[in-house]
């Protein structure tokens, strides 16, 4: 993954820093090129520290006569980030008058992704809107700015998108596989909780992550993803992935029954509480006034509920599983929700809950099982979107 990242002359060309770390650490060769007033505010040295690679900052003061032509000719994309009202004005004309603005022109091969930075008068005013409406109308990704207080001290938009949501989006513009392209893949996630009084919940203690993960990898595939979770942290996902919040499982019920109808595969990752309190006070219960028992009722099994119709669509299972026969109690699920792709995964022991990696065995749409043992949960979301391209494409 090659990632040609400009650097503008903006009060946020620290954050293309930043964002360069993100990238290096995801592994990609970062190849900086910076305009002269981008490097008048971030050091070309430290990016080359950061980066290995020198930046290119002058076309006619470079080694290479045809740096522009050399660093696109491979290039995955082409990031500008933070891009000043400058340089998105050209890049909108067609202008290629320095080294960055040559790049961009010469990118018509390469996706190019704009994080626009800059006071909110800039931002706002016509001609910029005019400007980054014609960017996206190039077919070129802008992420917006985001409202905020600004580096100059005014408050409004014009503050760089948070750099882990621009990485989310150079992500998906990367990533090779496209193989879910304009699919549309709702996803579940997180542990329900189902309250007692206003403070007080039955919980588990699923972390969300594996929903997140899914989330990203199907959207980083191209799909168009829903995620209902019930996950309470939050993180950065990429522009294609709405995210719905819910707390109980009836809320999760009837998010997940509403929104099935329009999507072709279903995943269903949360941990849903199978039992919820049978009273619910409105007010704080009272130290005093704790009931001894907690009558439970049984909350209805959503995932078979949306596999008892679900027509053509992909649908895949979780099931957190702790017996000696983990294989046969999967198969048993499968075949009673009618599942295509079940993942069982292994709790009780290392890896839990919360943490990066987990412990699965996956059974296909053939039957096949792929014992997967432990892999992150980014690596087994990768595995369940090969399991449902195989079924969309046939
Ligand atoms: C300290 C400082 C901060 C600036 N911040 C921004 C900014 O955030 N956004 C912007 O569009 N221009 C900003 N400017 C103005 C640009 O640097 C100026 O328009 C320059 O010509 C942009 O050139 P470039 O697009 O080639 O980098 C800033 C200027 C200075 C001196």
């Amino acid at each position: 993954m090659k990632i040609i990242l400009g650097i503008t002359g903006s009060a946020a060309a620290y954050k293309g820093a930043e964002l360069t770390r993100m990238l290096v650490h995801a592994g990609a060769s970062v190849h900086p090129v910076m305009t002269r007033a981008g490097a008048e505010l971030l050091g070309p040295k430290l990016m080359h520290a950061l980066t290995g690679n020198r930046p290119v900052t002058d076309l006619f003061d470079d080694p290479s006569p045809y740096a522009h032509i050399e660093l696109i000719e491979d290039a995955s994309a082409v990031v500008v980030a933070p891009a000043t009202a400058n340089t998105i004005a050209k890049a909108a004309a067609g202008i290629a008058d320095d080294a960055l603005s040559t790049v961009i022109a010469a990118a018509s091969r390469v996706p190019v992704v704009f994080a626009p930075a800059m006071n909110v008068r800039m931002y706002e005013h016509t001609a910029n809107a005019r400007n980054m409406a014609s960017l996206e109308a190039l077919g070129y990704v802008v992420v917006h700015a985001e409202a905020g207080s600004l580096a100059c001290g005014d408050e409004g938009r014009g503050r760089l998108a948070p750099v882990e949501y621009v990485f989310e989006e150079v992500m998906r513009v990367v990533w090779p596989a496209k193989d879910l392209a304009r699919r549309k893949v709702l996803v579940t996630g997180g542990g329900t909780r189902e309250p007692l009084d206003p403070v007080r919940y039955l919980g588990n203690r699923s972390s969300g992550k594996m929903g997140y993960d899914l989330a990203r990898a199907a959207a980083r595939r191209g799909a168009f993803v829903n995620l209902v979770t019930a996950a309470e942290n939050d993180v950065y996902l990429p522009s294609t992935v709405t995210v719905t919040r819910v707390n109980t499982a009836e809320e999760m019920r009837e998010a997940a029954l509403e929104l099935a109808p329009e999507y072709e595969a279903i995943i269903m990752s949360a941990a849903v509480a199978d039992f919820r309190p049978a009273d619910y006070s409105a007010d704080k219960v009272k130290k005093g006034d704790m009931p001894a028992e907690v009558k439970l009722v049984p909350n209805q099994d959503i995932l078979a509920e949306i596999g008892s119709a679900k027509g053509d669509k992909v649908l895949v299972g979780f099931a957190a599983e702790t017996g000696n026969d983990i294989e046969g109690e999967a198969r048993r699920k499968m075949a009673a929700k009618h599942l295509d792709v079940i993942v069982a995964n292994r709790v009780g022991g290392e890896p839990g809950f919360g943490t990066d990696t987990i412990d699965a065995l996956v059974i296909g749409s053939d039957g096949r099982v792929n014992s997967v043992g432990v892999v992150s949960k980014s690596e087994l979301a990768e595995l369940v979107m090969d399991e449902i391209a195989v079924i969309l494409n046939k």
